[in-house]
């Protein structure tokens, strides 16, 4: 097969001209040529291959390129990247490889261009265009790569388990592959990644992670969790959510298996936003499910408070994962938080100052949190959804309503602490707090407009109230 279509860009010439002087046999391999053949947009980056130094052919190419960029060079690794374009060129000599069995680190060796395909995790990341002047834009697939990439099948080019044991972080990989373009694990790659799972434990969280946001941004997350659990690795990454598996039965009373429930809404928010952290607050909203089921005789199944345990849970499996600490986990914590609130409001008669309290505490984040409601919506009864989508859509519209009217989200004190100093002639003290907080509640009770002229007047009233005097 001849892919001379993919080599379009003028830097693949460059590559070309630089290996012939240095005589080495040079090919595009990995993702670029993958993503050609799959037609999945620009690529971010690509992957060169050199059968002899990759270091020093990257240096020639950057001598040819217009502004000579910048080589950085990875001794340890024997690679170099260069930018160009704003895509980023990596080169790497043709490898044979083993591994260590406690770490990442591969013992390295030269090889031919075979032996470096054959340390690759997939055989669809493998494939390989020759940039070599007699058979330029040839397609070289010794595993067969193209027939899985037809058949949407993810395939190790050795036997599996060596391939998931030499670099557990693939194990990972695969999951994600399969989730990104829907396509399926083999047979044989699930049972040897299920017998390898343990090995993810020297995998950095960071790479987790990061194989995780893109399980999360892909179209149907659930694929990937499902997987997860499939392969028996989601413990040893989100215990949280196996602990929300399985339906308990007490007196004839079940509640819900609250993973796949989960799975479910994930599902659903991802048709709705890209936005990946409020797809990680779906993942999220329910773990504090389990840690707070109850059973009672006379109500039956309870899980009282568990946003509140939940929001706290997100903190400890936030720091575990080692991700980030600031304002993307405060936002997480809090849908899961208030992950309830326009579910209760829905149920009964809609107050004004309800709404108005809702709009106060989710702030800005009012429309991500009923989105996240209507994506909690999984029952199968088409009645039951109706009503709940409906109910969700009148609590939208109040929203609106009273926005427009009181102004509640990013909602400002309309006197200051300093005017109510000044007016009253005292220091700072708890009884600016006192009558900062009176007026915020009779706005939100709807008592007062939230406007200046009718807070200053509350203000002189409560002043006296707790005994203080107008200057
Ligand atoms: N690779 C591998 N094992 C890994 C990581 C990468 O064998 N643990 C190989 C694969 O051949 C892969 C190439 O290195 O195609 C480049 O890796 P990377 O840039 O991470 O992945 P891409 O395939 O380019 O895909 P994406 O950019 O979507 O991650």
């Amino acid at each position: 097969m001849n892919l001379n279509s993919a080599l379009k860009k003028p830097v693949f010439k460059c590559v070309a001209e630089s290996s012939s002087e240095l005589g080495v046999d040079t090919y595009v391999i990995g993702g670029f040529v993958r993503d050609h053949l799959l037609n999945r947009g620009t690529p971010q980056d690509i992957d060169i291959v050199a059968v002899g130094s990759g270091i020093e052919l990257a240096q020639t190419v950057a001598s040819k390129l217009p502004g000579k960029p910048q080589v950085s060079i990875f001794k340890n690794f024997g690679t170099a990247m260069l930018k160009h374009e704003g895509i980023e060129l990596e080169f790497v000599g043709a490898r044979r490889e083993s591994y260590d069995r406690n770490s990442r680190k591969p013992t390295v060796e030269n090889g031919t261009l075979e032996d470096d395909q054959r340390r690759r995790d997939f055989t669809i990341n493998a494939l390989a265009i020759s940039l070599n002047k007699d058979t330029y834009g040839e397609l070289l697939d010794p595993f067969d790569g193209i027939t899985d990439l037809e058949k949407k099948i993810i395939r190790t080019p050795l036997e599996p388990g060596v391939t998931y044991s030499d670099d557990p972080l693939r194990m990972m990989r695969a999951v994600r592959f399969a989730t990104q373009l829907d396509f399926e694990i083999e047979l044989k790659s699930l049972q040897a990644i299920a017998q390898h799972k343990e090995r993810i434990k020297i995998i950095s969280k960071e790479r987790i992670v990061d194989e995780l946001h893109k399980i999360l941004a892909s179209e149907k997350p659930s694929n990937g969790f499902a997987l997860l659990h499939k392969t028996e690795l989601l413990p040893f990454i989100l215990p949280e959510l196996i602990a929300l598996q399985g339906i308990e039965e007490k007196e004839g009373q079940r509640h819900k298996d609250n993973f796949w429930h989960t799975l479910e809404v994930v599902d659903n928010i991802a048709e709705t936003t890209d936005n990946l952290w409020l797809r990680w607050a779906a993942l999220l909203h329910d773990i504090g499910k389990a840690p707070t089921k109850k059973w009672h005789k006379k109500i039956g199944w309870t899980f009282h408070a568990h946003e509140f345990m939940g929001s706290k849970m997100v903190y400890t499996l936030f720091k575990r994962l080692r991700m980030p600490l600031n304002d993307k986990m405060k936002y997480v914590q809090k849908m899961v938080l208030m992950s309830s609130r326009p579910q209760i409001l829905s149920e009964e008669f809609v107050t004004d100052s309800a709404v108005r309290r809702l709009v106060h505490d989710a702030g800005e984040h009012v429309d991500d949190l009923m989105t996240l409601c209507e994506a909690d919506i999984t029952t199968k009864n088409s009645s039951k959804q109706k009503k709940y989508k409906n109910n969700f859509k009148l609590v939208r519209q109040k929203i609106e309503e009273v926005e427009q009217r009181d102004h509640i989200r990013n909602f400002q004190p309309p006197v200051s602490g300093e005017e109510i100093m000044e007016t009253f002639g005292i220091k700072p003290s708890r009884e600016i707090g006192i009558i900062k907080d009176a007026i915020k509640e009779a706005i939100l009770e709807g008592e007062i407009p939230n406007e200046y002229t009718a807070a200053k007047r509350f203000m002189m009233k409560k002043g006296k109230e707790i005994g203080l005097k107008a200057k």
